[in-house]
């Protein structure tokens, strides 16, 4: 089955085109295109990701990227003569009525292309910032309405967890099916979430942040280190050097909720802390700064730690999941690795690097678990959750 599969929750426009097939029980997934453009740059001066700024970049973007995909999967092919309808092209203009420069961009296209090949739409519909998820859907919508293609509404937390069981490192991925029960702790900009998989495709959220993600985290305190964003990579790069030079640890930072009796997460008070240590420093020297780093870094992961282990005790977890873009940090998988060799029947799995911040291809993936829907009225919901509630979708597989 051929899958377009389109991403547009926050601030990364994620395009992929990718065929999944079977090698015996194997399940696999061949990407035949995938195109990415980051708005990280245009976020910047805002310290974060600002979601009207997010929903006229993706509008912008889409038809662009989804031409190159098309191209890139061999998937472009001029009709003689438009195949799409007046009556449908004025659906879709209703449709596209709040994002006109996208109308305009995909009628030009319409006019132009033969039906490809595809055979479902998979598309995020949340959770993510709302204004930003809504171009993806309606643009799903568009293309769906167009040439009759069934959609796949699809949640960005399940995504993340596909792409960390993609294995491989050709254009071909091996879909590796978790021992259950299977635990996914979920690390992003927008979340950090532990989930209890009792089985393929079940999901319960166990526990969650009561305020900042552990991503914001990183990024707000990147901030006030006058670093830019997003601030995960720069705090992980400063903390190595600290540690790889063996600079005397003087600074320290709480451990939020590290010892309590759940399974919950709070971050704004690291934040706070990290805003009190950086006044009382002043301006800080490069290596005040790479100090502040490492003890940031340290704490965000003794608590992810902590609570792991709680959860991986509490499930008897067979299999630990880890993912969303704070999951590329290597001192997190590093410690990460080291809990879970504490567990003998238990293995980790972490997303190939290119696949853990947001992107096209994991949308795709998650999709390939589902079935797709005749229902082409699919709406965008920012707090979509994993667990069944609100998810639309067509009959499980
Ligand atoms: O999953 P993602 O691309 O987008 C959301 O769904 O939020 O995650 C982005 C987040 C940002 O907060 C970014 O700072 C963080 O992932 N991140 C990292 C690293 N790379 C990305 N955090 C810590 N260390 C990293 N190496
Ligand atoms: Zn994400």
């Amino acid at each position: 089955m051929h899958i377009l599969a389109i991403e547009t929750s926050c601030d990364e426009t994620g395009i992929a085109i990718v065929d999944t097939h079977t090698n015996g029980d194997k399940a696999l997934v061949t990407i035949l295109a995938e195109t990415l453009l980051s708005q990280a740059e245009k976020h910047a001066e805002y310290g974060g990701v600002y979601p009207s700024l997010a929903k006229r970049e993706h509008a912008k973007n889409l038809v662009p990227l989804f031409t190159e995909a098309l191209q890139q999967a061999q998937m472009f092919e001029r009709a003689e003569r438009p195949e799409v309808s007046k009556e449908v092209l004025e659906e879709i203009k209703e449709l596209l009525e709040r994002e006109p420069e996208l109308f305009a961009h995909l009628v030009i296209l319409l006019a132009q292309l033969k039906k490809p090949s595809i055979d479902a739409i998979a598309v995020t519909n949340g959770p993510g910032l709302e204004p930003a998820l809504w171009v993806g859907v309606n643009f799903a919508r568009a293309l769906s309405l167009a040439w009759g293609i069934p959609l796949i509404p699809t949640n960005h937390m399940e995504g993340h967890i596909a792409a960390a069981l993609a294995e491989g490192e050709d254009s071909t991925y091996n879909m590796y099916t978790p021992s259950f029960p299977a635990l996914a702790l979920l690390i992003s900009g927008g979340h950090t979430e532990l989930v209890h998989i009792p089985k393929w495709k079940e999901y319960e959220k166990i526990g969650s942040t009561r305020d900042d993600a552990v991503g914001e985290a990183f990024d707000k305190s990147a901030r006030l280190l006058g670093l830019p964003y997003p601030g995960g990579p720069e705090i992980s790069a400063l903390a190595l050097a600290a540690r790889e030079e063996g600079l005397e640890q003087v600074y320290s930072l709480p451990r939020p909720m590290l010892t309590t009796d759940d399974l919950n997460f709070s971050f704004s008070g690291l934040k706070t802390a990290v805003r009190n240590l950086v006044q009382s420093i002043g301006t800080p020297t490069p290596e005040q700064r790479k100090l502040v780093a490492r003890e940031l870094e340290d704490a965000i992961t003794e608590v992810l730690v902590a609570k792991t282990k709680r959860a991986l005790e509490l499930h008897g977890a067979k299999t630990l999941i880890v993912s969303g873009g704070v999951a590329a940090n290597t001192h997190i998988r590093k410690a990460l690795e080291e809990l879970v060799s504490e567990f003998p029947e238990a293995t980790v799995h972490f997303p190939l690097r290119r696949l853990s911040t947001d992107n096209g291809v994991m949308i795709a993936l998650a999709a390939s678990f589902h079935t797709p829907t005749k229902d082409t009225n699919i709406s965008a919901n920012a707090h979509l959750s994993l667990d069944g509630t609100n998810r639309k979708e067509g009959k499980k597989q």
